[in-house]
C-alpha cells in the first residue's frame, strides 16, 4: 500500500470520479475526508469506519467552506498530506445561447475558483504543519483544445492547469508538490449529458480505442501521483484520456 497513514481531501467526492478516487485511496492505506455539495449523495459512504474515513458538505465556491473542510479533516485525522481538488460542473451549450452570467459565472466559481480555493487552503495548512504535502488538480484535456458547446468549461480547465503550475512553483520551497490529471472522456453522471444530446456513441470514438474510461483508470493514475512513487512529477497535466487530444476523429470511424 503506497499512501498508508497519509491523510487526504477529496472534493466532488460523491461523483462519478470522486467515488473511485476515495475507494482507489482507502485502499492504499489512506484517511480520507470525503468532501461533495450534495450532503444526500455523500451517503453512499455511511458504511465506512470513522477512522477511515469521514464525509464533508462543503461548496468550493465559498473560501470560509473550504478552509473549514481542511481543518475537519486536521481535526479529526491529524493532520492533512493530500489534498484533491476535483469538484467540477458543465454543461454542453453553444456559445452564443448563452446567457452571460448563469452560462459563466457559475461554471467559473466552481472548476476555477473552487482550485484555487483548494490550493490555498491546503497550502497554508501544509505551512503550518511544516510538512511536504501534495496537492492534485482535476484538470480535463479540453484544458487545451478548443471544443463546441463547451466554451467556459474550457477556460476554467486551462486556468487549472496554469494554477497547478503556478501553485507548483510557489509552493516548492516549502517541498509541496502540485500536479494535476486531465481525463478524456471517463463514463459519469456528467459525461452522460452527452446521451440525452445523441452524442454518446460519436463522443465515445474520441478516444483512439473508442472506449470510455472508468472512473476507476483515473483513479489509479491519481492514486500514483499523490503517492512518493510520483515525486519528481511536479508543476504538469498528466494526460490520461487514451490519446484523445493526439489525433482528429477517424474519418473511417
Ligand atoms: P460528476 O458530476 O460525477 O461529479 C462531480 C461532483 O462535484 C458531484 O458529486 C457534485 O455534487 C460535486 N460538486 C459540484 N459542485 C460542487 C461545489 N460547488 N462544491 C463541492 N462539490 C461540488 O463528474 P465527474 O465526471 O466525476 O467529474 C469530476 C471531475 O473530473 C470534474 O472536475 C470534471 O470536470 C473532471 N473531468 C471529467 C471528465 C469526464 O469525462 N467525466 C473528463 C475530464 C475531466
Amino acid at each position: 500500500m503506497r499512501l498508508t497513514n497519509k491523510t487526504a481531501v477529496v472534493t466532488g467526492a460523491a461523483g462519478g470520479i470522486g467515488q473511485a478516487i476515495v475507494k482507489k485511496l482507502l485502499a492504499e492505506g489512506a484517511q480520507v475526508l470525503a468532501a461533495d455539495l450534495s450532503a444526500s449523495a455523500l451517503t453512499v459512504f455511511n458504511d465506512y469506519p470513522k477512522d477511515k474515513l469521514i464525509t464533508f458538505s462543503v461548496d468550493v465556491t465559498d473560501y470560509q467552506q473550504v478552509e473549514a473542510m481542511v481543518q475537519h479533516g486536521v481535526t479529526h485525522f491529524g493532520q492533512l498530506d493530500i489534498m484533491i481538488n476535483n469538484a467540477g460542473i458543465g454543461a454542453p451549450k453553444p456559445l452564443l445561447d448563452h446567457d452571460p452570467i448563469a452560462d459563466f459565472e457559475p461554471v467559473t466559481r466552481v472548476n476555477q475558483q473552487g482550485v484555487y480555493y483548494g490550493i490555498l487552503a491546503a497550502g497554508r495548512q501544509f505551512r503550518r504543519q511544516e510538512s511536504k504535502g501534495v496537492i492534485l488538480n482535476t484538470s480535463s484535456v479540453y484544458a487545451q483544445l478548443a471544443s463546441e458547446m463547451t466554451f467556459t468549461y474550457n477556460v476554467s480547465k486551462a486556468a487549472v492547469d496554469m494554477m497547478t503550475k503556478c501553485a507548483a512553483l510557489e509552493l516548492a520551497p516549502l517541498g509541496i508538490r502540485v500536479c494535476a490529471v486531465a481525463p478524456g472522456r471517463v463514463d459519469t453522471p456528467m459525461l452522460r449529458q452527452y446521451e440525452a444530446l445523441g452524442l454518446w456513441d460519436h463522443i465515445r470514438k474520441e478516444q483512439m480505442r473508442q472506449t470510455f474510461t472508468q472512473p476507476s483508470e483515473i483513479a489509479d493514475i491519481v492514486a500514483f501521483l499523490v503517492s512518493d512513487e510520483a515525486n519528481c512529477i511536479n508543476g504538469c497535466t498528466v494526460s490520461a484520456s487514451d490519446g484523445f487530444e493526439h489525433f482528429k476523429y477517424p474519418l473511417l470511424g
